[in-house]
C-alpha cells in the first residue's frame, strides 16, 4: 500500500517536476534564483564614495560608476556613436548603455540589444555588422552605430564551435590584418584534446563561414590585442591544482602556426607533472611566455593603450580577475605593463583595492578606451562599468600633463617572471585541491545526479563563480542539507561529499 502511494506521488509529482527542469525555458536560465541573485551576495556595486576610498589608482586619477545594475558584464566595445555596448553571457544579452550626452561621465538608459544568445561574450563591430562570439558559434546582425539600432536579422556565420566541458567564453577580435580571430579555451583542467580547436585561437574572413587554426596550446587566452608593430599579445590563464605557486599565468606573443605548450608544459616551459611521459613532436618548439603573472590571478583581458593616458605610454592595461585556486586570495586588480625602449616588460599595478582581507568588492574582466579618453572597466562581480579618468572633475577631459608614475600605494604580492625549470617542483602536490581528488569528485558528480541539474551549461541550474562564495566545507556542508529544489546528498560519506566539492570548485571557477 505505501509503495503504491510512494510510486503514485513520484508519478504525479516527480515527474513533472523533471519534465519541467528538462524542458526549462531558456530565458529561466538567466533569472534563475540562484542564491547570488537572490540574496544579492556580492551583487551591488559598490556607491562612488566607498570606490573612491577604497582602491588604488595612479595619482591624479578617479573612479566613479558609469553604468549599475547590469548583472555580470563581461567585454564592451565602443560604438562610433558613443554608445557602449557590454556583454552579458549569463543573461544571454548584448546590452546597449546610451551614449553620456552630458557629459556627466554617467552612461545613459541601458536596453537589451540582442538577447537569448548562448552565452555571449566577444564583441566586434566591423563594416556595418555587429559581431557576436557565443560559446558554440559566431553571429552578426546588421547595427547602425550612429543610431544604435539594428537594422536587420542574426545570422550565425560560424556554427560548431566546440563547446562542451570547461571555458565557455569566446573572445573575438579583429585584427589589424583584416582577420577575425576566435580565442577557444580548453575542454578541461590538463588533457589531451579530441578537437584540435580547442585550447587554440582560430582565425576568419569577417565574410567567411569557415575558421582556421591559427595558434595551439593555449589552455585559456581569454585576451589579446595587438600592439602599435601589429604584434598579438594574449593574456594565458595557466592550470589549476599544483598548488598555491605554480604555475604563473602568462603573456604570450602570438604568431601564426606556433604552439605554447599546454597540456605539456606550463610556465617557462616546465614539463607538466601530468605529461611528463608524453611524447609529442610540438613540445620542442614551444614558445615560452614573454612574461609570468602570479599563479592563478586570471588575467581575462589586455588592451594597449592608445590615447594620451598620463603613464600609460607604450603600455597595456591587463585585468586580473582574481584567484580560486589558492588559500588565500590574489589577482583582482587591474595592473600595466610597459614595453621598455630596451624591450623589457615591466609591471605596475594600475587599480587595486577589490580585494582587501579576502573580502572582494570587484572582479574587473575587460577594459576599454572610451571617446573621452577615460578608461572603463567592466566587473562581473559587483554588475558594474566604472569610468576611470584623469583630471579634476569626474567628466573631465583627460588632461595629458606630465605623465604620473604609477603609485604603489599597497604591498603587491611579487611581479613573477617565468621561472626557470630548476627551481620549480612540479610533483608536489596541490596543497589546496589534489588531482587525483578531483577526479574521484568527477565520477561522482556523474553518479550520485548533480548533472540532471547542473550539466554545463543547461539549466536550471547552471554552477558558476562559486569560488567567490564557497569553500570546500561549505560545498560539503550544503549537499547535506541542500537549498530549496536541491536534493540532499545526506546519504554520501563526508568524503564523498569533500571529493565532489572538490570538483566543483575546480570546475566550475
Ligand atoms: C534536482 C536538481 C538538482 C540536483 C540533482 C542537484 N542540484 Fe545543486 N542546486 C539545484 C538548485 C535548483 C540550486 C539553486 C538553489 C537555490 O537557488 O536556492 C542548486 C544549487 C547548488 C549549488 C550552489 C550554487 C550557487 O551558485 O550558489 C551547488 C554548489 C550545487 N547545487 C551542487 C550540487 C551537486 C554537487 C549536486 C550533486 C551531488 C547537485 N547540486 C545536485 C538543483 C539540483
Amino acid at each position: 500500500m505505501l509503495r503504491k502511494v510512494f510510486f503514485s506521488l513520484l508519478v504525479l509529482i516527480g515527474l513533472p517536476a523533471a519534465a519541467a527542469y528538462q524542458l526549462w525555458p531558456s530565458a529561466w536560465t538567466i533569472n534563475a534564483p540562484m542564491p547570488n541573485d537572490v540574496l544579492n551576495w556580492g551583487t551591488d556595486a559598490a556607491p562612488d564614495r566607498t570606490l573612491q576610498e577604497r582602491l588604488h589608482l595612479p595619482d591624479g586619477f578617479q573612479i566613479n560608476r558609469y553604468a549599475v545594475g547590469l548583472g555580470q558584464p563581461r567585454i564592451m566595445r565602443w560604438t562610433s556613436g558613443g554608445d557602449l555596448l557590454v556583454s552579458i553571457p549569463r543573461k544571454g544579452e548584448i546590452a546597449l548603455i546610451g551614449r553620456d550626452t552630458k557629459k556627466t561621465g554617467r552612461g545613459g538608459a541601458i536596453r537589451a540589444l540582442l538577447t537569448g544568445l548562448n552565452r555571449p561574450h566577444g564583441i566586434e563591430i566591423h563594416g556595418d555588422y555587429l559581431y557576436v562570439a557565443e560559446t558554440d558559434a559566431i553571429l552578426r546582425v546588421p547595427f547602425d552605430e550612429a543610431t544604435g539600432m539594428l537594422t536587420g536579422a542574426v545570422e550565425r556565420i560560424i556554427t560548431g564551435l566546440p563547446a562542451d566541458g570547461n571555458h565557455w567564453s569566446r573572445t573575438l577580435r579583429m585584427g589589424p590584418d583584416g582577420w577575425m580571430y576566435v580565442s577557444v579555451g580548453s575542454s578541461c583542467n590538463v588533457c589531451i584534446e579530441k578537437d584540435n580547436r580547442r585550447a587554440a585561437i582560430l582565425r576568419f574572413r569577417p565574410d567567411d563561414k569557415v575558421a582556421e587554426i591559427y595558434a595551439e596550446g593555449l589552455r585559456n587566452t581569454v585576451g589579446l590585442d595587438w600592439d602599435t608593430q601589429g604584434r598579438m599579445w594574449g593574456v594565458d590563464n595557466g592550470r589549476d591544482l599544483l598548488g598555491d605557486d605554480l604555475p604563473p599565468e602568462e603573456l604570450n606573443l602570438i604568431a601564426q602556426g606556433r604552439f605554447y605548450g599546454w597540456p605539456f608544459l606550463y610556465g617557462n616551459n616546465v614539463p607538466d607533472p601530468d605529461f611528463s611521459r608524453t611524447a609529442d613532436p610540438r613540445i620542442t618548439g614551444a614558445v615560452p611566455p614573454a612574461y609570468g603573472f602570479p599563479p592563478h590571478m586570471a588575467p581575462l583581458s589586455i588592451k594597449f593603450i592608445h590615447g594620451p593616458v598620463p603613464g600609460l605610454q607604450n603600455a597595456a592595461l591587463v585585468t586580473l580577475h582574481g584567484s580560486w585556486n589558492r588559500t588565500r586570495k590574489q589577482g583582482y586588480q587591474i595592473m600595466s605593463l610597459r614595453w621598455e625602449a630596451d624591450g623589457r616588460i615591466t609591471a605596475a599595478p594600475f587599480m587595486t583595492g577589490f580585494l582587501k582581507d579576502e573580502e572582494v568588492l570587484g572582479r574587473p574582466v575587460d577594459t576599454t578606451e572610451g571617446p573621452d579618453g577615460a578608461i572603463y572597466v567592466s566587473d562581473d562581480y559587483a554588475g558594474a562599468i566604472y569610468r576611470v579618468s584623469y583630471g579634476a572633475t569626474a567628466a573631465a577631459a583627460p588632461a595629458p600633463a606630465e605623465p604620473a608614475a604609477p603609485a604603489t600605494p599597497e604591498p603587491e604580492p611579487e611581479l613573477a617572471a617565468p621561472q626557470p625549470k630548476a627551481e620549480e617542483a612540479p610533483d608536489k602536490p596541490g596543497e589546496t585541491l589534489q588531482a587525483g581528488e578531483v577526479l574521484r569528485g568527477e565520477a561522482l558528480f556523474d553518479t550520485a545526479g548533480c548533472k540532471a541539474c547542473h550539466g554545463g551549461t543547461t539549466p536550471p541550474a547552471p554552477l558558476k563563480d562559486i569560488l567567490a562564495r564557497y569553500n570546500r566545507e561549505d560545498i560539503a556542508r550544503l549537499l547535506a542539507t541542500p537549498p530549496a529544489n536541491m536534493p540532499s546528498f545526506a546519504h554520501l560519506k563526508e568524503d564523498e561529499r569533500l571529493a565532489i566539492a572538490a570538483y566543483v570548485l575546480a570546475t566550475y571557477e
